[in-house]
């Protein structure tokens, strides 16, 4: 979110809210004043993209309860107080209240601008948060992050929508940067479960007495409640589940077993496992994999998803190319044959980066795919090309696709163009184009 946050000032002398103004606009924001609380509440929304600096001792309502009203429509809109010289005790009250912080008459302008510099931006944090929950909250759009349309990424759909409207805890298995954290909200988007909360707890980041606590409480006051508490109806995701200490691991079975059936809390478990030889199964314990693999999901490794790697790379390369205003870059024939061999150890992420740096050469008019790959691929953990499991005919198939799909964007659709240089029959590469969905209209 790039806009800009606005301040709004509120106090009833005319002379102080314009010079608190003058001096924020001065400092690059964008400000509104008025005369009185009641006035300000009218402009005030749950989705203000801004902060407010209020006087306390105003006529008719006063600060006070300007404050109390604007928690009532926003708990989280920062809220700077101005007192008056010496009222330590208002200024308490305020804070108590839950105001930002106050400033004191006469005040430091430099402290203010530092005040609504914090303010502002924890207004960002908060209003950005919010958009990327409701974003995460709409369980078609976050199906269509799923991108893919190779066998194996439709059966991860065709499960995340049976899974999802099911009930019963899940388990989440896959490599590195497959995307099971997005799968993870895909499934509590897609159910019944999707307008209640969603917690995600990294069990990894946390140490075993705070994640106790955050899990199962009793929490701290300046904590949260606990996660199954604070999910209920709604879904926890346990991300890293392969970290929980035994200890972990058997109160996290006795608060399943307290919940009865069917659990009031979903819990969705993320299992990341990096060594070849280690299963979840074979780090958990047993009756705890039993009840958290009621249902299972596994996330495909990214070379085992054929033509998708290209698919994926031409959709991000054009992102990028859009974000960084150039050109994305003409993938050559050899080139989409390194995509699909590369073993991606890195998965989706991996390719993620491989398409940026990809397009930021392009830029530069250097380097080559290739390259990219090769300082990417962790050679020591497999063999940097493979073609693992992969038919040929998938390879040949994949690979005749980027072909007519690049030669048609090279000559803008243009079919006799095309059949020039590839040397096909005019009826031969319509056949082709239909059996690969590529239609010519997308290119002219
Ligand atoms: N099918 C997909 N189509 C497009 N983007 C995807 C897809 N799957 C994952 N991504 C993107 O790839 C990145 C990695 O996904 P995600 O974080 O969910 O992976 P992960 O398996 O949870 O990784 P980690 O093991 O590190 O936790 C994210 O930016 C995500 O949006
Ligand atoms: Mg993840």
């Amino acid at each position: 979110m790039s806009q800009a946050m606005k301040i709004a000032i509120v106090d009833d002398e005319r002379d102080m809210r314009q010079s608190i103004s003058q001096w924020l606009a001065l400092s690059g924001f964008d400000t509104e004043t008025f005369p009185c609380a009641e006035d300000a509440l009218k402009a005030l929304n749950a989705d203000y993209p801004g902060i407010i600096v209020s006087d306390i001792k105003m006529p008719g309502m006063d600060g006070m309860q300007f404050l109390k009203k604007i928690k009532g429509v926003d708990s989280s809109i920062p809220v700077i107080m101005i007192t008056g010289h010496g009222d330590v005790p208002m200024a308490v009250e305020a804070m108590r209240i839950g105001a930002f912080d106050f400033l004191e008459k006469p005040f430091n302008p430099d402290r203010m601008t530092d005040l609504a510099k914090r303010a502002t931006q924890a207004r960002r944090l908060t209003l950005d948060s919010r958009a990327l929950r409701r974003e995460l909250s709409d369980g078609g759009a976050l199906m269509k992050k799923l991108v893919g349309t190779s066998p194996s990424m439709e059966r991860l759909r065709e499960d995340i929508l049976d899974i999802g409207q099911a009930d019963g805890h899940v388990l989440i298995e896959g490599e590195t940067g497959t995307g099971k954290t997005l799968v993870a909200h895909a499934l509590h988007a897609v159910g019944a479960r999707a307008n209640k909360k969603f917690v995600l707890i990294a069990c990894s980041a946390l140490d075993e007495d705070t994640l106790g606590r955050r899990l199962f409480g009793p929490a701290r006051e300046d904590e949260p409640i606990p996660a199954i508490e604070e999910a209920r109806g709604g879904t926890v995701v346990l991300e890293d589940i392969e970290a929980l200490s035994p200890t972990m691991q058997a109160r996290l079975l006795t608060a399943i077993n307290e919940q009865g059936q069917p659990a009031e809390t979903r819990i969705v478990a993320i299992c990341n496992l990096q060594e070849q030889d280690k299963t979840c199964e074979s780090v958990l314990r047993p009756d705890l994999f039993y009840r958290l693999g009621a249902m299972r999901i596994n996330v495909p490794p990214l070379r085992q998803r054929g033509e998708d790697v290209l698919l994926m790379f031409t959709s991000l390369s054009e992102q990028f190319a859009e974000e960084y205003g150039c050109d994305a870059p003409q993938v050559t024939a050899q080139e989409a044959a390194q995509l699909l061999q590369a073993p991606w150890p890195g998965n989706i992420r991996q390719l993620i980066n491989v398409a940026e740096r990809a397009v930021l050469q392009n830029r530069r008019g250097t380097g080559t795919i290739a390259s990219l790959l090769m300082s990417e691929s962790d050679d020591t953990a497999r063999p940097a090309m493979t073609t693992e499991g992969k038919p040929l005919k998938e390879f040949v198939e994949a690979f005749e696709r980027m072909l007519i799909d690049n030669t048609m964007r090279r000559h803008k659709g243009s079919i006799v163009a095309v059949m020039e240089e590839l040397c096909l029959p005019r009826r031969t590469l319509n056949e082709k184009m239909a059996k690969y969905a590529l239609q010519r209209s997308d290119y002219l």
